[in-house]
């Protein structure tokens, strides 16, 4: 942990999960690795608002080849009626993707509804193909099967916050992933 991590985590409600080297390390890897797997090849980088917004701006430049970007957004709210969250898309895809080689991205992955729901949406448009990539992963939480090409970490089940991440839309600008502590 450097010296501003440890200084903002000891004043609050959580922990340092995985660390500001540990992350831009495991983001170069998925980068070179899509840049192998797509070589030759223009793929559509989707990002899903708001959790993907620093993964994905450090994640599309360790990718060296052209890449276009959209992004869709997905808030799900718990439902007092229902047991299961109620998630909402929103947004849209400004171009064709028919034909095209598509990778979403998300921050987080966790019971796999949003992820399964953006890609039933964008599978409609008729992509060649269609890859998930993320940032962190909760397998112990999911609740659909839901094939994830492209992980940075795997977490336990604990609320985890930062690089992007929100608890009531704070902490989105920590440079680091941190564990809520209860
Ligand atoms: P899903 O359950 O896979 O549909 O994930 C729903 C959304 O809940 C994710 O895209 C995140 O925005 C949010 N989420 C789930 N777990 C966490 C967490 O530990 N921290 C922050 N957001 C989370
Ligand atoms: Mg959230």
């Amino acid at each position: 942990m450097n010296d501003v991590s440890e200084k903002v985590a000891r004043r609050q409600p959580f922990e340092v999960l995985l660390d500001q080297e540990q992350i831009a390390r495991r983001i170069r890897e998925l980068g070179q690795q899509i840049t192998n797997d797509y070589a030759g090849q223009t793929p559509v980088l989707i990002g899903i608002l708001k959790g993907c917004v620093v993964f994905l701006s450090d994640l599309m430049r360790s990718i060296q080849l052209p890449v276009e970007l959209e992004f869709v957004s997905a808030s799900s709210y718990r439902n007092g009626i229902v047991a299961e969250d109620t998630v909402v898309i929103g947004g849209g895809v400004s171009i064709s993707l028919k034909g095209r080689q598509v990778l979403l991205v998300d921050g987080i992955i966790d019971s796999c509804r949003t992820i399964s729901m953006v890609h039933e949406r964008i599978q409609k448009e008729e992509p060649a193909g269609i890859e998930i990539v993320t940032l962190l992963d909760k397998p112990a939480s999911h609740r659909r099967q839901v094939k994830i090409k492209y992980k940075g970490f795997s977490v336990g089940n604990d609320f985890v916050i930062g690089f992007g991440l929100d608890n009531t839309q704070r902490y989105r600008n920590l440079p680091f992933i941190g564990r809520m502590i209860d």
